[in-house]
């Protein structure tokens, strides 16, 4: 039962929003289960501010009444980091009305949108004027621009175009205490003192609100060629990346690694999908050619990439797509594992990173071991090689009870793997960020001086500790 301040509170966030927008009654599922059906939790209320101004009062009575609040976008997060605790003594405040565009300057490359911006719809408002916004991941039909900022997203392009760290040149934040930073700038270049939109990216919620954010735009390629290749090993598949880099430079866009088990999951779930090649190689690879010449162009150089590969042994089939909607679907089948492993059942998700020159003897090494450990257990295994991340999932063994193997054997895999990561000089998240879920297993990962500073930066900007409390920083 609520106390009276909360109830209180309530009042007054329906006399700010309007009884519609503040939630507490009903299915709130959508807002309060993460997206891997994992974790449910409890809000006071869910509410839904459409302004700035609403956003900035709601932060401050929540701040008067002492209840913290959990910002969330499109909730596709993979590290439960944007539901409530099951206390039902948070507010969630979800940005999805916040979905306007504020400006788009052609001559400046950039875009102005609200944090409450689906991906896709951003994307599609890029290329109708013209441009190219290079975010691409499997949720973008879903997560929203500020997700992806509060989460530093990475996708399938951070090869060529970077994280979304790189794409974006100025936020508009609500700090813990209400109050507006302007910081919505277009300038490429403005050294006047800390990089507080640098802070607030990654942050995941617990530094402050992002309600709006200038990013980057991009000429969009003549072209963009994908090939889907066997490769007979990781190392085979690292060399191919090297082949890559050096026969289509910045004109490689995309390259991705798929383990067969991965790719049987989906042929498995989605067979009208029809995965190319996977049964007879431990490996695929998906790559992507965008040259800004021509469409003649960027095939001529892709085949001749295939056949040097081919010779060179480091391929052992492969097809070009030959058309824009074969490129699609091959992009298809590979944002389609992380579904098909959430069909398969419950499991235990490794997003990691190492030097790309280690991935091999990681794989190798990892492997063994876990087959050694925890027997019977199914690797899924694949990810951005070309940035060194991978999604090192664990699948477990064929009919089990997959409760009961999260449950069992969860903590000891991933400190398995962690431990494994941290030998090879690696990180435990890569690109989904902390959440609750790895806000125990930072401190036996990350420098402790850094992790202080963190913890510092947290305080000075976040002293009640009401912004996404026990996310990143515990
Ligand atoms: P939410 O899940 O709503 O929130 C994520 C975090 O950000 C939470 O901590 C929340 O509190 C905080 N937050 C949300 N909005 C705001 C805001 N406006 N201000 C401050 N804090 C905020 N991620 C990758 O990086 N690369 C991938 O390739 C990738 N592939 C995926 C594929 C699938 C099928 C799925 C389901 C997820 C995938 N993800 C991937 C994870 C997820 O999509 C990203 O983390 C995404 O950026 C989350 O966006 P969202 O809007 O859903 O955020
Ligand atoms: C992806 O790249 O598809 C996701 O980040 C990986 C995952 O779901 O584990
Ligand atoms: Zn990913």
């Amino acid at each position: 039962m609520p106390s009276n301040t909360s109830l209180d509170l309530l009042s007054t966030l329906r006399g700010l929003l309007g009884e519609v927008h503040v939630l507490t009654e009903g299915d709130l599922s959508a807002y309060e289960q993460d997206w891997r059906k994992r974790t449910r939790g409890k809000a006071l209320a869910v509410v839904r501010p459409s302004t700035i101004q609403q956003v900035t009062e709601v932060v401050k009575a929540c701040a008067q009444a002492g209840v913290s609040i959990v910002p969330q976008g499109g909730n596709t997060g993979l590290v439960v980091g944007g539901i409530p605790d099951a206390t039902g003594t948070q507010v969630l405040l979800s940005l999805r009305r916040m979905s306007g565009v504020r400006s788009l300057d052609a001559d400046n490359l950039t875009i102005t949108v609200e944090a409450g911006c689906v991906l896709q719809h951003l994307q599609q408002m890029a290329e109708q004027a013209g441009f190219l916004f290079p975010l691409s991941l499997g949720a973008e039909g879903s997560c929203t621009i500020g997700g992806n900022l509060a989460t530093n997203a990475g996708g399938t392009q951070v090869l060529r175009y970077g994280n979304v760290r790189d794409l974006c040149l100025g936020l508009e934040v609500v700090t813990a205490q209400g109050e507006v930073m302007h910081g919505l700038s277009g300038l490429r270049k403005d050294n006047t003192g800390y990089d507080l939109r640098h802070l607030m990216i990654g942050s995941e919620g617990t530094l402050g609100i992002i309600t709006a954010a200038t990013i980057k735009l991009y000429p969009l390629p003549a072209a963009q060629l994908t090939a889907w290749a066997a490769v007979p090993s990781v190392a085979h598949a690292v060399k191919l990346l090297g082949l890559a880099q050096q026969h289509l430079g910045a004109g490689l866009t995309g390259f991705e690694m798929m383990g067969q088990f991965a790719l049987r999951l989906v042929d498995k779930h989605y067979p009208q999908l029809r995965v190319p090649l996977w049964q007879d190689t431990p490996y695929c690879v998906l790559l992507e050619n965008s040259d800004c010449e021509s469409e003649a162009h960027a095939r001529e150089r892709l085949e001749k990439l295939l056949e040097i590969a081919l010779e060179a042994g480091c391929v052992s089939d492969a097809v070009v797509a030959e058309s824009l909607g074969q490129a699609r679907k091959l992009w298809h089948i590979r944002e389609s594992i992380t579904l098909a492993q959430a069909e398969e059942g419950l499991n235990i998700k490794h997003d990691i990173s190492v030097p790309i020159s280690a991935i091999p003897h990681f794989v190798e090494s990892t492997d063994a071991l876990l087959a050694r450990e925890v027997a019977g257990v199914r690797l899924v295994n694949f990810g951005h090689l070309g940035d060194g991340n991978l999604h090192y999932n664990v699948q477990a063994p064929e009919g089990c009870d997959t409760s009961a193997f999260l449950r069992d054997y969860e903590a000891r895999v991933n400190r398995l793997v962690y431990e494994s990561v941290k030998q090879f000089g690696g990180s435990i998240s890569a690109e989904h960020g902390v959440g609750s879920m790895k806000v125990h297993s930072l401190p036996h990962y990350k420098d402790p001086v850094a992790l202080a500073m963190m913890r510092c930066i947290k305080h000075a900007l976040d002293p009640q500790g009401l912004l996404n409390p026990g996310r990143v920083v515990d």
